[in-house]
């Protein structure tokens, strides 16, 4: 049975981003590191904006789970004799939501449903990168490939839980803008840019 991770995607990463990512290990690692960061502190602010929600029990361990990654990147940047340091933003989170609606509660609905999809790539670029990056990361991209399948789970099952009812038809849509962020070509190579 395929995951949700391999479902909720419409596109694969394209060959050409591949090739990128193994010839920029350093600018791929420094996001990385960014993304863990960034994935934590979206889901502090969504138990944040919605303490009605009781997100806290899903999302306080799962931000926890995503320093403790970042940390983890940190120290592979110093083991590969890089130095951490922080790059200009992709645009690709930005404007998947910019995608979102604008009023409650399709708001939370889609910023559920956005944080599967940035899951769900980042599962499938682990994968991708698995055959082209040297041991040393590759093993450690499949043990982190693990809990961010996991983590696009959560969001849909929270999803599901709050809403009692089925994501795929609000998800369609959204998951085509993200495809086509992923297709485009696009000036700053990052973990989650286009070609
Ligand atoms: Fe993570
Ligand atoms: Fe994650």
């Amino acid at each position: 049975m395929l995951s949700p991770w391999e479902t909720i995607l419409s596109c694969k990463t394209p060959q050409a981003w591949i090739d990128k990512a193994v010839s920029s290990l350093e600018v791929l690692l420094l996001d990385h590191a960014h993304c863990e960061k960034k994935a934590a502190t979206t889901a502090i602010s969504l138990i944040h904006r919605y303490p009605d929600k009781n997100l806290a029990k899903y999302l306080s361990p799962l931000a926890r789970e995503e320093l403790l990654h970042f940390e983890q990147v940190l120290k592979l940047i110093k083991k590969e004799g890089f130095h951490y340091r922080n790059l200009r933003s992709g645009t690709y989170a930005k404007e998947l939501y910019e995608a979102s609606s604008p009023d409650e509660p399709n708001r939370l609905k889609d910023s559920l449903l956005i944080c599967a999809l940035i899951e769900a790539r980042s599962c499938e670029r682990f994968n991708s990168l698995l055959d082209f990056l040297p041991s040393s990361l590759s093993t450690f991209y499949s043990k982190l490939h693990e809990a961010e399948s996991r983590h696009c789970d959560l969001y849909l099952n929270i999803y599901t839980e709050i809403f009692n009812e089925d994501w795929h038809d609000r998800l369609l849509p959204l998951s085509q803008v993200e495809a086509s962020l992923i297709n485009r070509s696009d000036p700053l190579f990052r973990f989650h840019s286009g070609i």
